[in-house]
């Protein structure tokens, strides 16, 4: 499907939550969102958002062992399961009534009620494409999802989203908004050091693995931004905290960031 004005935007666990602090939420960053997608709608853009997980999913799914599925002696695993689905559900929750009360129609995909396949496997079900091309804005998350076999799960992150939904949509432009940093950082262990402006794929880059985190941290969002580039769409690294840097990005003005080039 082509649309040319199609955005993908992942707003980072990180940028929405206190990552430190199991199930905070950060406010201030979500009313920002809002405004950007407010502002995007207005520019009749059509916005397909993803968020993830920070406090609401990292640390129990680290707790609990998500990632590696089942794990029949390891008591009382499922019903960690069930709380983190439920954690995510009161995430999603939490930003959709900030959207609804900024005028922003949403429909929400729920990854682990409608589709299976573990990360990059997994298999988004109609339901999505209806709600592409209906007028609301769509809005998915990272989760805990049932894996292609019968009984076992694992984990579905939203960068995983951004490339599955890339290989399925074409969108102009993928956009992942993060915290901490203003795009790719040339010496990630200096917290301030400067950035990446133009990353040429494949460039080899280091990166430092964060703590709480089950999906992967900047390694597999590299790998899955560069597999958008690759797909035929732009792509940007930009920190969520300036929304008017991701807005410039997305209008073709300079922005803060980093952008992906081939
Ligand atoms: C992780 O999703 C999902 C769960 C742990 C349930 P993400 O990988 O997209 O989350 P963040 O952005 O790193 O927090």
């Amino acid at each position: 499907m082509m649309a040319t004005d199609l955005i993908i935007i992942k707003f980072g666990g990180s940028l929405i939550t206190d990552k430190s602090k199991s199930c905070t939420p950060n406010i201030d960053a979500i009313q920002k969102i809002c405004k950007l997608v407010s502002k995007l709608n207005s520019l009749e853009k059509k916005v397909i958002i993803v968020h993830g997980a920070g406090s609401y999913g990292h640390i129990k799914a680290k707790k609990w062992r998500l990632s590696e599925g089942l794990i029949p002696n390891l008591k009382n695993q499922l019903s960690g399961l069930n709380e983190v689905r439920e954690d995510m559900k009161t995430l999603n929750d939490l930003i959709v009534s900030y959207m609804k009360e900024n005028s922003i129609d949403v429909s929400t995909y729920r990854p682990h009620e409608h589709g299976k396949g573990i990360g990059i496997n997994y298999k988004f079900s109609k339901l999505f494409d209806e709600m592409v091309t209906s007028k609301n804005t769509p809005i998915v998350y990272g989760d805990v999802v049932e894996s292609d076999c019968e009984g076992n799960f694992g984990i579905l992150s939203g960068d995983d989203i951004c490339e599955i939904l890339t290989r399925r949509y074409s969108p102009k432009h993928v956009i992942f908004a993060i915290d901490g940093a203003d795009g790719i950082l040339e010496d990630p262990k200096s917290n301030h050091g400067s950035i990446i402006k133009k990353y040429a794929l494949g460039t080899k880059i280091n990166t430092i693995d964060v703590e709480n985190d089950v999906t992967g941290g900047m390694k597999l969002k590299i790998l899955r931004a560069s597999n958008c580039l690759e797909l035929g769409s732009r792509v940007s690294i930009i920190n969520g905290n300036y929304i008017e840097m991701i807005l410039n990005s997305i209008l073709g003005l300079d922005y803060l960031g980093t952008e992906f080039i081939l």
